[in-house]
């Protein structure tokens, strides 16, 4: 799977099924003549920014690493975790890899510092609370953080139970509301 972008694995049935997707149509083809013999492995070309070429798959693990770090817009990265939220079994664990350092300098060959923006080289990065948040946003529990402020931060999300989201939910509701009382009794007194 050397070059593949990232991949999940679906093993409910006893037999182990790997899909994996690369934007790259000239890593798609080097992945699936590595990969040949194994006819329990699905490589496709995808968008750049969704699963839809996997079509309705769930899997019980997906995995990501070397391919956020290189992706310079979070919309795009947003964009895959609510996708590996969608084909993940509930309980899954979605462990990738994001930029967590900005190398805000580049060296030039002729020895001079020139700023830098994300680009596909060094993508766009992410800070703890940055991770925390889209975990949240898109209904994951951040489960583990490693490696905040450097190259390789590596995130351990696991998909909530669906009780777990609604029970969450509701809680939050119920302690906005209570916010609300309270300012406007704090308010008129
Ligand atoms: C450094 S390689 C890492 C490959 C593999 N994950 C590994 O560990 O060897 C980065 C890969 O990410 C792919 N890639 C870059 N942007 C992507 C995107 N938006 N969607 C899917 N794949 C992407 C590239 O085509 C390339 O194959």
């Amino acid at each position: 799977m050397e070059s593949v972008g990232w991949f999940g694995e679906d093993g409910q049935f006893g037999q182990l099924w790997v899909y994996a997707v690369d934007i790259s149509g000239e890593m798609v083809r080097r992945a699936r003549m590595a990969l040949a013999n194994h006819d329990n492995v699905v490589i496709e070309q995808n968008s750049g920014q969704d699963l839809s070429v996997l079509g309705d798959i769930r899997v019980d693990f997906a995995f990501s690493y070397i391919v956020f770090q290189h992706i310079p817009s979070k919309h795009v990265i947003e964009c895959y975790i609510r996708e590996v939220y969608r084909v993940l079994r509930f309980g899954g664990l979605f462990k990738f890899q994001v930029q967590g350092g900005y190398h805000k300098f580049r060296l030039e060959a002729d020895g001079t510092l020139d700023e830098v923006e994300p680009d596909s080289w060094i993508g766009v990065p992410f800070t703890d609370r940055d991770a925390v948040d889209l975990a949240l946003r898109c209904g994951f529990e951040p489960r583990y953080r490693i490696g905040a402020g450097e190259q390789e931060f590596w995130l351990w999300y696991i998909r909530r139970w669906e009780w777990e989201t609604r029970a969450r939910r509701f809680l939050q509701r119920c302690w906005s509301r209570l916010r609300t009382r309270w300012d406007w009794w704090a308010g008129s007194e």
